[in-house]
């Protein structure tokens, strides 16, 4: 897995980008919403979005 990986196609946000919101503070799916932009068209991205955070909320940052 990359950081580069795309994980909002809409708003072509990648996993870096929700890595780093979730390291500034972002624990939730609406918090990464509103630094990403991630999930705020489609939405399709949520679920994975939200997976993708319990994955690795408790890694190191
Ligand atoms: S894929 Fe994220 S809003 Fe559409």
């Amino acid at each position: 897995m990359s950081r580069e990986d795309v994980i909002c196609a809409c708003r072509h946000v990648t996993k870096g980008e929700v890595r780093d919101a979730m390291k500034a503070g972002a624990d939730c799916f609406k918090d990464v919403r509103k630094a990403t932009g991630a999930g705020g068209k489609c939405g399709k991205c949520k679920k994975k979005i939200k997976k993708y955070m319990d994955r690795h909320r408790d890694a190191d940052p």
